[in-house]
């Protein structure tokens, strides 16, 4: 069976008591119920993987050439997350960056992404949505292999 790869960065772990105000209520659990639920008609089950370090995220990229495609919220390390986005260049499909977050209207340190220029997409804003809507544009245009 194929496989998407859901990647969450730092802190993203503890969605639903994570300040709400700013990420909602929704767990990080509810979030892969979501994603698996959107991608099951195309036949596609959902490796779901978060970490609180740089290098075990980079395991996980490195660990899953073989999925079809991928989400990634890289949390903070959209930064400085260089060693993430070296892995990133060398994901061999499309992947779509997710932010909760409308990082343009935050704080100014979150205003630049480092990974950003390589994803095939970028969504920010929409809460939980933006993972739903990751996933529909993947399954929509990632070719039948
Ligand atoms: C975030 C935005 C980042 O700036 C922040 O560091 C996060 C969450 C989001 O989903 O809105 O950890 O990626």
């Amino acid at each position: 069976m194929s496989s998407l790869l859901l990647l969450n960065g730092p802190n993203l772990g503890i969605l639903g008591r994570r300040q709400p105000e700013i990420y909602g209520t929704a767990t990080l659990a509810d979030i892969e119920a979501a994603v698996a639920k959107r991608v099951a008609d195309r036949g596609w089950q959902v490796v779901a993987v978060q970490r609180e370090s740089e290098g075990e995220l980079i395991h996980a990229i490195q660990d899953n050439y073989d999925t079809v495609g991928a989400i990634v919220n890289p949390g903070a390390l959209m930064i400085a997350g260089w060693s993430l986005r070296d892995a990133l260049a060398n994901y061999p499909r499309p992947w779509i960056e997710v932010h909760l977050s409308n990082v343009w209207a935050r704080e100014a340190f979150r205003h630049e992404s480092v990974v950003s220029p390589l994803a095939a997409g970028v969504i920010a804003g929409l809460g939980p949505l933006g993972y739903e809507l990751a996933a529909e544009a993947l399954v929509r245009t990632v070719p039948t292999s």
